[in-house]
């Protein structure tokens, strides 16, 4: 087999057979096919396309190219949950808890932030002593005993996928769906869950601007679901404006915090309920969804999904007293006030605007390497549909940095405030099966 074929293939629009998808695959992984010819397959995959088969059957070469997770020894149908990527998404940290309180095993495995997404993982880890680094027994007793645990993606699940996203993002071949499909539902399947509830972000903080397109990812990630016997809900949630009030690590525990104590952001409540009510369905805790909010709203209420956040970060190793005092949480140094320019109604906050102006305070990574500062970040007191005044305050920056300006720009200008109110926000837009 040679790729210079492959690549001539695709460009032609053919169907990669399941041979070549391997070859190319463990190819590259090994180092033997160089970034050139990977980058030309990877453009004529963009401007072709991959029918639903060489989909399913790329994002198997993924799976199959690192350790597959062995979750068999925890009881129950084990699910997962896993979002697309959005900014002041804090959900996985609610959802945990909530689903668990109900008896379903929840094993999740979770990433770090880069760019002006922010990363499960980074926000976990503001409270002190929080470990996410779990061996694979302490994992699965976790899982068993308590129906949670959370822990960092592994570097040994999925490489191929490690290395060819890289290599996409710097060869403008990320926006391609069936790329994106195998990518998320390899590290999905190698994690061993036997359910998936998918959340696709739309909206100027995702990477599908369109219902259109959040539609064709998630049927395509459906698919592959199916094709390989994992049930997976899809949920496409709205991402045009930064999900509850806070963006920034600690800020965002504060957030959690209060929707598990039932006074949490309207935005955020409802997408978090709707995703843990699908999990505790698909986990078999439930026969409808309904049901399952209704019962999980319950929860909340009762106070029983703070106890288990609560237990959580006790058997994770972080100090529980967090929980009770939030205000002992990281905070930073400086706090700058953004005023609104006119009278109105906010029509729109810019999602990657209030990401990029977070990291720039220090609340995320430019590259891989760098650190964050967990007490850096955004709380977004005016949100879309909100009438202000001017010279009221939009949000304010948190930063322990000293300079702030680049920030203060990005963020007053993600903020758009017309005359007349907005229509009403819609924060689900469809769910898919
Ligand atoms: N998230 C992923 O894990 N992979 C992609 O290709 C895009 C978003």
């Amino acid at each position: 087999m040679r790729m210079v074929d492959i690549i001539q293939k695709k460009k032609d629009g053919g169907r990669l057979t399941r041979e070549e998808i391997d070859y190319f695959v463990n190819g590259y992984t090994r180092g033997e096919i160089p970034d050139y010819q990977m980058s030309a397959l990877l453009m004529a995959i963009c401007f072709r396309g991959m029918t639903q088969g060489e989909t399913s059957e790329l994002t198997m070469a993924y799976v199959n190219s690192g350790e597959i997770l062995d979750l068999s020894r925890i009881e129950g149908i084990k699910v997962d949950k896993h979002s697309t990527g959005g900014v002041g998404d804090k959900v996985s940290i609610i959802v945990i808890p909530l689903v668990a309180s109900v008896g379903v095993p929840v094993a999740k495995m979770s990433g770090r932030g880069l760019g002006h997404t922010g990363g499960t993982i980074d926000k976990l880890e503001s409270i002190r002593g929080f470990n996410t680094a779990l061996s694979q027994e302490q994992f699965v007793a976790n899982v068993n005993r308590f129906k949670m645990a959370i822990a960092g993606q592994s570097a040994d699940l999925t490489p191929a996928d490690k290395k060819i996203y890289a290599l996409r993002d710097v060869t403008a071949t990320i926006d391609s769906i069936p790329l994106i499909a195998s990518s998320v539902m390899s590290k999905k399947i190698a994690s061993g869950a036997d359910a998936i509830v998918l959340d696709v972000k739309v909206g100027s903080g995702a990477f599908m601007k369109t219902i259109a397109e959040a539609r064709e990812l998630s049927a395509a990630m459906v698919e592959i679901g199916r094709s390989l016997d994992r049930e997976i809900v899809a949920v496409i949630s709205d991402m045009s404006q930064p999900l509850g009030h806070q963006v920034g690590n600690a800020l965002e525990i504060k957030e959690v915090i209060e929707v598990l104590k039932g006074g949490g952001a309207e935005d955020l409540t409802l997408v978090s309920l709707t995703i843990a009510s699908h999990m505790a369905v698909l986990g078999g805790a439930f026969k409808d969804f309904d049901s399952a909010y209704q019962t999980l709203a319950e929860i909340i209420s009762s106070g029983q999904a703070l106890a288990k956040l609560r237990q959580l970060v006790e058997i994770q190793g972080g100090e529980v007293d967090l929980i009770d005092h939030p205000d002992h949480l990281p905070s930073a140094r400086h706090q700058i006030e953004i005023k609104s320019p006119r009278n109105g109604f906010v029509h729109g906050i810019e999602a990657d605007g209030i990401g990029t102006a977070a990291m720039l305070l220090g609340a995320g990574r430019r590259t891989k390497e760098d650190s964050v500062d967990y007490a850096a970040g955004i709380t977004l007191i005016k949100k879309v549909g909100d009438k202000v005044r001017m010279g009221q305050t939009l949000c304010i920056l948190h930063t322990n940095l000293e300079e702030w300006q680049e920030a203060e720009s990005i963020a007053g200008q993600s903020y758009k405030i017309n005359a007349l109110a907005p229509g009403e926000p819609i924060y689900i837009y469809e769910v898919l099966k």
